[in-house]
């Protein structure tokens, strides 16, 4: 990738608030682009426009945005376009993990599941497609965040894997759907990455119906949001812009093969 190819482009980023979403803002700013972080949770995002201004963002903005609300989502992207005059590329960390066994699943959550990690992305790319459309013809991308969860689901995060493959299909049909914009649209599959999602979940605890991740991957470490990060940029990259509809592992090889016993 090219050290200037972010320079000054508009970029959206939904969940920054926390882990990978803001890790990814974070890349893009390093890359003197103009970063929105957007999140439900905006006491989080205080005083996040600074940093981002910091660290070598081109003009930073923060915004409140609920995925599960269409009307709030709208008008969440059309203040980044109103504010940095375009969209160039969205991506979508936004996410919610509940835990527990489909038998004993409270239907509220399985369904707060589905509206966050799959319909919030429907609603966001809906929202953001119509003004990446409208750019200049240069380098335009959605990136989502699926989950190893998609590729090798666990027992106790049923409706979150569910929701995550969901995810991943709506990612397909909608980078064939796109394909003639130049628009790409991609998805990328973490296993586990250390960040607020996960933490509760570490170590030998069996609080939360017995939901336990060890985080580390064939690699010998667990992944940082960094890791995830700079593959986000590389699916907004001009490296990347013939490579659309798929949902990459970015795993450190833990979906790839099962380990040695
Ligand atoms: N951490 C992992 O191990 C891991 C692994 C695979 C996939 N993922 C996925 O990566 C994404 C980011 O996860 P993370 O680990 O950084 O989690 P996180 O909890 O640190 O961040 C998720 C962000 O999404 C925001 N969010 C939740 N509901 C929202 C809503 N209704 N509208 C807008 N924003 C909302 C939260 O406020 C939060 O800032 C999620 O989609 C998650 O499912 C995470």
């Amino acid at each position: 990738m090219s050290s200037d190819e972010f320079q000054g482009r508009s970029i959206a980023v939904l969940g920054a608030a926390s882990g990978i979403g803001r890790a990814t803002a974070l890349a893009f700013a390093r890359g003197g682009a103009k970063v929105a972080a957007l999140d439900v949770n905006t006491d989080r995002l205080d005083g996040f426009a600074d940093d981002l201004r910091a660290s070598g963002a081109g003009d930073a903005l923060t915004g409140v945005s609920d995925v599960r609300d269409s009307t709030a989502t709208n008008a969440a992207i059309q203040a980044v376009v109103d504010s940095f005059g375009g969209l160039d590329h969205m991506t979508f960390t936004s996410g919610i993990l509940r835990v527990g066994s489909l038998m004993d699943m409270p239907e509220a959550e399985f369904d707060d599941v589905f509206d966050v990690n799959m319909r919030g992305f429907w609603i966001a790319a809906r929202a953001a497609v119509p003004h990446l459309q409208a750019g200049p013809e240069r380098r335009r991308s959605i990136t989502a965040l699926s989950s190893a969860a998609a590729i090798r689901p666990k027992a106790s995060s049923g409706a979150y894997a569910a929701s995550k493959i969901a995810l991943s299909h709506l990612v397909r049909v909608m980078s064939v759907e796109l394909a003639s914009t130049g628009i790409t649209v991609n998805a990328i599959a973490p296993a586990t990455v250390d960040t607020p999602m996960t933490q509760p979940f570490m170590g030998e605890t069996n609080a939360n119906h017995g939901y336990r991740l060890s985080g580390t991957s064939p690699m010998g470490r667990i992944a940082q949001p960094e890791d995830i990060a700079e593959a986000c940029l590389f699916l907004s990259a001009q490296a990347s812009a013939y490579i659309t509809g798929i949902t990459m592992p970015v795993d450190g090889g833990s979906t790839a093969a099962m380990p040695r016993s």
